[in-house]
């Protein structure tokens, strides 16, 4: 039996809607491996490497600075149905953290972290990383400021109730500033049925070293089983503590259709918590997040 291919993928209920031509290339390049009939889990990686290699998003190139301004901490992680799964925490220095995610998948482990892991990929010769750019710097500056003025140590009761959203007067948005959890992922289906999902993030902002998120963690920012796959975007640590995307995938599994399981998901959150989500089944793919994250979705059955 042979089944028509999906894919989605997803830049970060962090980032702008603008952002979606990146997302674009990324199910293209995701497209061309499902349509050549390679597996689920090589199109999701490379869907997840394009969107890494972009420099807008908050994963690979793009990745966030620490709170001190100079550390580069990355996670990423991948799963398929047919119970590959590899992932990498805390791994500083290398460009495409989601292929020393799928090395991972290659050894008797499931996840490495902080030195091992920076090891593990120096040994398979992955490519270092650029080094912060100017979008990072930026992202940076932005952080300490919004820290600066929501120190309240030193002022005023009057501060500390004030609420800086409803008069916000800068240019960047205020959810832009201090959402920035914009994780980027990919789920497929290829023609043999097989789910995979890739997830890689920058970590959110403002972060400590050594934090991390939801991204490498097992059925928290991704989940692949029988009969489907899921990856979610948003703040970390929210995201854990409702293991969301296993509980997704588990509502999927027992027949809930693809785009509803994933809007149950986003209601489980209050609205100040960005959280995305996006999913792969056998009817098809479902994008549901309660900003406006980029997302794009594709079908080789719509090219
Ligand atoms: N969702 C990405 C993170 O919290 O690290």
């Amino acid at each position: 039996m042979t089944f028509t291919p999906f894919i989605a993928v997803h830049g970060g209920v962090g980032a702008p809607k603008v952002f979606s031509d990146g997302c674009e290339s990324a199910t293209a390049r995701g497209m061309a491996l499902l349509s050549d009939g390679q597996t689920a889990l090589a199109a999701a990686i490379a869907a997840a490497v394009v969107l890494e290699d972009d420099g807008r998003f908050n994963a690979g190139s793009g990745s966030s600075l620490r709170i001190d301004g100079v550390t580069l901490e990355t996670d990423a992680a991948v799963m398929d149905s047919t119970g590959k799964l590899g992932a990498v925490a805390a791994l500083q220095g290398f460009k495409n953290p989601v292929l020393v995610a799928e090395a991972v998948t290659t050894t008797p482990h499931l996840m490495l972290v902080g030195e091992g892991a920076m090891e593990f990929a120096s040994k398979r010769g992955f490519a270092p990383h650029p080094g912060p750019g100017p979008l990072a710097h930026q992202r940076h500056a932005e952080v300490m400021t919004a820290m600066r003025e929501h120190d309240y140590s030193d002022i005023p009761d009057f501060w500390r109730t004030y609420d800086f959203k409803s008069d916000w007067n800068f240019e960047r948005p205020y959810d832009d500033v201090f959402a920035m959890c914009d994780t980027i992922g990919a789920v497929a289906m290829d023609a043999q049925g097989r789910f995979a999902a890739a997830v890689s993030t920058g970590g959110s902002a403002p972060m400590l070293k050594g934090r991390v998120g939801d991204s490498p963690l097992p059925g928290c920012g991704y989940f692949a089983g029988s009969e489907g796959a899921v990856v979610a975007t948003g703040i970390g640590e929210a995201i854990i503590m409702k293991m969301l995307s296993k509980t997704v995938y588990d509502w999927i599994a027992a027949g809930t259709p693809v785009q509803v399981a994933c809007e149950r998901g986003v209601a489980l959150f209050p609205d100040e918590i960005p959280v995305g989500l996006i999913a792969v089944s056998r009817e098809g793919t479902a994008t549901h997040d309660n900003r406006e994250m980029p997302t794009h979705q594709l079908s080789l059955a719509a090219r």
